[in-house]
């Protein structure tokens, strides 16, 4: 899961594709680098780091000119990230050079043939083999540049989203794509090569987005010439106008992406109902639901699959739709739905949830539900992502661009959209009555000011950060629809500040975690008045009899943990269902004040990337 980002036109590209660079950091930031055409020659400045490392070293080194660039941010699979490993690769002639999102499975073979061939390798890359691979081809075959990506491409095994360049034909650029992103930018008499449309927003508002399997010419001041890449067929470029704006992708005054997305979330969370939740109808109204409605109703089982926070939305979803909609519900992790032979029949509805709609594990596990049979229905937020496409139908949750690799508006907002189809279905099975979907619709459209409430808690859970800052692992715990937010508080917690953080279900921790509980261990207790309540008190008991620290969030006007927690942090009460839109708020900002104390990069954690594009 790497960024990559390219230019071809009039303008200088180098601030365009540093940019852009930026912009996808949050996919990948081990390595950074660029090339660039400045009319006679390829100038090459790649570094191990980040893109403001690279911008330094190509500053000294004076490579900035050009109006042709390809640009490239890595997420290491192939190879250590330092200079060598980092993108862009030439091929040994040096006329080639490219970019390359993604993982080349074969890249083994083919490299031991190529070496035989006399090809040298500088990198571990399996990037390096493949543009070797089409210069090969381009010699023994004699073709041009884009029939050799296109041979070379039907070769290889894998995932790629690509961009190549010949510096002897300087007024193309060739793109293909395969499992991993890629969006071409088309201006006047320029174009825009990214793997989101974030590099070019402010360039233009036009953007094709390559199907898997297809490859395109780009010509500049001509045109983008589409194709199959397992055959000769042309296909004519369907150019999508986009609703990004700038300011949606820019920190707006906050000090981390992170914080002004979980600030952004009673707004996300209005944005996804908008249009939607219709009150004075007394409707749902989701027409990717509503056309499908009989699936749904008329399904044994419903499938969740997803990854990561998204696989917690899906453990929600499996409360509210079991609790309202009397449909069984299954939530797997994608990656090993899809590799553990699961029963899949054509009467099972398949949900999949996705912030980026790019894991490469939850659109194998839909590809795989769909060979089955089953009705697969996308819950995304990147519009028009693979998993997006992918889906029979599916409902968006429109919670604008998530930059912070920690999930936090995304989650709610999937959360916010389960409920609605939730609520849609039990309605229309008759598993609640009119009055009680009018209660909840009217509940769900309070929430946005009382996350807004939640937010309130800010300095409180400051403070608490700083006491806890330095311990070395945390228990959360949960129960009913608060066991998969204590999950979710645990996978925050120890992404961004590397505390090691469990979560678990407040009565298991009498299976075995009470073991690790003594005077050093926070436990963060979800306590809500709604949701076993009296049960969680007695869980607080069993911790503080064991000297553990509470940290218990509790409704607004609580008293009876208040009398047994070290720190209370309230939330507005709320219906049991719809608690967990609440509580994950603090849990948010805990995870988000302790990792800035610790000095760690809320936005770009070690070892993370936004959208995990390889399996
Ligand atoms: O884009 P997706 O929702 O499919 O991503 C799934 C996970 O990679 C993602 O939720 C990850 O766990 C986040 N970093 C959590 O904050």
């Amino acid at each position: 899961m790497c960024g990559i980002v390219g230019y071809i036109g009039n303008r200088e590209a180098y601030p365009i594709v540093l940019k852009g660079l930026e912009r996808l950091e949050y996919r990948g930031y081990d390595s950074a680098g660029i090339v660039l055409y400045d009319g006679q020659d390829l100038q090459l400045c790649k570094t191990q780091g980040k893109v403001l490392d690279l911008k330094k070293k190509s500053e000294k080194e004076n490579i900035t000119k050009g109006h042709v660039a390809l640009g490239h941010t890595r997420w290491a699979t192939h190879g250590v990230p330092n200079d060598v490993n980092a993108h862009p690769h030439y091929s040994n002639s040096g006329n080639l050079v490219i970019i390359h999102n993604g993982i080349i499975e074969n890249y083994a073979s083919i490299k031991e043939e190529l070496i035989k061939r006399g090809y040298v390798f500088h990198s571990d890359t399996d990037t390096e083999v493949l543009v070797n691979l089409i210069e090969e081809i381009q010699k023994h075959e004699g073709v041009k540049l884009g029939k050799a990506v296109q041979i070379a491409l039907n070769q290889v095994v894998g995932a790629y989203a690509i961009a190549v360049f010949d510096r002897n034909k300087p007024d193309e650029i060739i793109v293909a794509k395969l499992g991993s992103p890629l969006a071409i930018g088309v201006g006047e008499d320029e174009f825009f090569i990214a793997s989101d449309a974030s590099p070019f927003i402010e360039y233009t508002n036009n953007a094709i987005y390559l199907e898997d399997e297809q490859m395109a010419i780009i010509r500049k001041g001509r045109d983008v010439r589409v194709r199959q890449i397992d055959g000769d067929k042309q296909v004519a470029p369907y150019i999508q106008e986009l609703q990004l704006n700038l300011e949606q992708i820019e920190k707006g005054g906050y000090e981390h992406f992170m914080l002004k997305e979980i600030y952004e979330q009673p707004e996300a969370i209005k944005d996804t109902y908008r249009g939607r939740l219709r009150i004075n109808d007394g409707i749902v109204k989701m027409a990717g639901l509503e056309d499908n409605i009989h699936k749904f109703l008329n399904a044994k089982r419903i499938i969740v699959v997803a990854c990561g926070t998204s696989w917690h939305a899906g453990l929600v979803a499996e409360y509210i739709f079991e609790d309202l909609v009397r449909i069984p519900v299954e939530v797997e992790y994608a990656s090993e739905f899809r590799y553990r032979n699961p029963i899949i029949n054509s009467d099972d509805v398949v949900i999949a949830i996705s912030q980026s709609g790019e894991t490469a594990d939850t659109l194998a596990a839909i590809k795989l539900a769909k060979e089955n049979g089953a009705f697969v229905f996308g819950v995304c937020n990147v519009v028009g992502s693979s998993i997006a496409r992918e889906s029979h139908a599916g409902a968006y949750t429109h919670a604008g661009p998530e930059i912070g690799v920690a999930s936090t508006k995304a989650f709610t907002t999937q959360i916010t959209v389960l409920t609605l189809m939730a609520l849609k279905l039990a309605k229309r099975n008759g598993r609640i009555s009119q009055s009680e979907f009018h209660q909840y619709l009217a509940e769900l459209e309070t929430i946005p000011a009382k996350v807004e409430r939640s937010l309130e808690v800010d300095s409180h859970v400051k403070y608490i950060s700083s006491i806890y800052k330095d311990v070395a692992n945390f228990l959360y715990l949960g129960r009913g629809y608060n066991f998969p937010v204590a999950l979710e508080g645990a996978l925050k917690l120890k992404e961004i500040s590397y505390i090691h953080a469990e979560g678990y279900p407040a009565a298991e921790m009498k299976h075995g975690p009470i073991a690790l509980i003594d005077e050093q261990m926070p436990v963060v207790v979800i306590a809500t008045k709604k949701g076993h309540y009296e049960k969680v008190i007695s869980n607080i008991q069993e911790i503080k009899s064991r000297k553990g620290k509470i940290i218990a969030v509790v409704t607004e006007g609580d008293r009876d943990v208040k009398l047994l927690a070290d720190h209370v942090i309230e939330v507005p009460e709320t219906y049991e269902a719809l608690t967990p839109l609440l509580t994950t708020i603090p849990l948010q900002l805990l995870s988000y004040h302790i990792a800035v104390m610790r000095g760690c990069n809320v936005d770009q954690p070690r070892n993370l990337a936004k959208s995990v594009t390889v399996e």
